[in-house]
C-alpha cells in the first residue's frame, strides 16, 4: 500500500532550498545505510539544529530493505522529536536511474527523488526526468536532475572521466522538465580517489591539493537559472587524519584526495544549496572501527566498534553543518 511521505512526519525540499539560497547556506545530503548512521546524522543534525537530508542509493535501499527504510525514515523524525527538536527531514532517493525507482520510492514514502540522466544524450535526459516530474508532482515530492558527468563510481555506473555541466544547457533544461533543483559538475567526483595524483600538487607536508572547482562555472548557471537550487554531489573532503588512522590500523588507502572544505563553504555561498557527502562518513566509520579492532582484538561486541564509529560519525556532521555547509543554526 502506497504511503505519502507526510504521514511520516518528512518534508520536501521546497521551503529548506529557499531559505538556503536566501541565507547563503547548504543543506547537507548524507547517506545512510543503517542505523547507526541514521543515529549519528540526527543526533549531530538536532544539536547544531540544522536541516537535513537522509540520502539513500538505491544500493542502499536493496541493502536496508524498502519497507525497514520507510519505518527508519519514519523513526528518524519520532527520535530527533524525542532528542528535543524537530528538524527538517528529508528523505532523498540518491541517484535514481529510472522511473520505475523514482515512483517506487515516492510510493513508500520518500519525499525527493533525483533522476540521474546525466550519462543520457540532453534529449533523453529531459524526457526521463519529465516524466519523474510529473508522478512526483502530483504527489508533492520534490526532484533533482542532473547535467554534466561526474568521474567516480556510484551503484554500478562508474565513470572514468567528468563532463562539466555546459551553462548554455541549464535554461531550457530546467523549463523543458520542471525539476525543482539541478546538480551540476564543476569538478566533484564520487567516491574517495576523486582525482589522480598526476593531476594534483601536493603541498609541503606531502599532501595531495587538486585543482580548484570551476566557479566560473557555477558563477555562469547562476547568471542563467539565478535563485535556482543548485547541488554539488561528490563533496567529501576525505579527511586525512581518517585515513592515516586507517592505513596505520591495517587499510590501505593509497594517495585518496577530496575536495579542500574551503572550496565547499565557498559554493555554498555562490548559489549551492545542497552537499552531497558520503564518503567522508564511511571514512570516519571505517577509522573507529579499524581503531577498536587494532587496539582491542579481543572484542566482539558489534557495539564495542559500532558505537565508536557512531560517536566519529556524530563529530563528523556536526563539523560540516557548523564550518562547512553554514546550515547550523537554520533548522
Ligand atoms: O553517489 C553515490 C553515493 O556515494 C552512494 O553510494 O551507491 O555505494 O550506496 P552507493
Ligand atoms: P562523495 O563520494 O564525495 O561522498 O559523494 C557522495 C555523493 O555524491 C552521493 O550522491
Ligand atoms: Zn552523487
Amino acid at each position: 500500500m502506497a504511503v505519502s511521505y507526510k504521514e511520516l512526519g518528512l518534508v520536501n525540499t521546497k521551503e529548506l532550498f529557499k531559505k538556503a539560497h536566501a541565507g547563503h547556506y547548504a543543506i547537507p545530503a548524507f547517506n545512510f545505510n543503517n542505523m547507526e548512521q541514521m543515529q549519528a546524522i540526527i543526533q549531530a543534525c538536532v544539536e547544531v539544529s540544522s536541516p537535513v537530508i537522509l540520502q539513500v542509493s538505491s544500493g542502499a535501499r536493496k541493502y536496508a530493505n524498502a519497507t525497514l527504510l520507510r519505518y527508519m525514515a519514519q523513526g528518524a523524525c519520532a527520535y530527533a522529536k524525542e532528542l528535543g527538536k524537530e528538524i527538517p527531514i528529508v528523505l532523498h532517493l540518491d541517484h535514481g536511474d529510472s522511473f520505475e525507482l523514482c515512483k517506487s520510492c515516492i510510493d513508500s514514502g520518500f519525499s525527493s527523488v533525483m533522476i540521474d540522466g546525466s550519462a543520457l544524450p540532453f534529449e533523453e535526459n529531459i524526457a526521463l526526468a519529465k516524466k519523474v516530474v510529473e508522478y512526483a508532482h502530483a504527489h508533492d515530492v520534490t526532484v533533482e536532475g542532473e547535467l554534466g558527468v561526474l568521474a567516480g563510481i556510484e551503484d554500478e555506473v562508474s565513470h572514468e572521466t567528468s563532463n562539466y555541466t555546459r551553462p548554455e544547457e541549464v535554461e531550457e533544461f530546467v523549463k523543458a522538465t520542471g525539476v525543482d533543483s539541478l546538480a551540476i559538475s564543476i569538478g566533484t567526483s564520487h567516491g574517495a580517489y576523486k582525482f589522480k595524483a598526476a593531476q594534483c600538487t601536493r603541498n609541503e607536508e606531502g599532501i595531495l591539493v587538486p585543482p580548484p572547482l570551476r566557479f566560473d562555472i557555477l558563477e555562469e548557471v547562476e547568471k542563467r537559472i539565478p535563485g535556482f537550487p543548485i547541488v554539488l554531489h561528490g563533496s567529501s573532503s576525505v579527511p586525512q587524519e581518517y585515513v592515516k588512522i586507517i592505513n596505520e590500523n591495517g587499510g590501505k588507502l593509497d594517495d585518496s584526495v577530496g575536495i579542500p572544505e574551503d572550496q565547499l563553504r565557498q559554493a555554498s555561498k555562490l548559489g549551492v544549496d545542497k552537499i552531497n557527502i558520503d564518503s567522508d562518513g564511511r571514512l570516519a566509520m571505517t577509522a573507529a572501527v579499524r581503531r577498536v579492532f587494532a587496539t582491542k582484538p579481543a572484542e566482539f561486541d558489534p557495539r564495542k566498534y559500532l558505537g565508536p564509529a557512531r560517536d566519529e560519525l556524530k563529530k563528523l556532521y556536526m563539523h560540516k553543518c557548523v564550518d562547512v555547509l553554514g546550515s547550523a543554526g537554520q533548522a
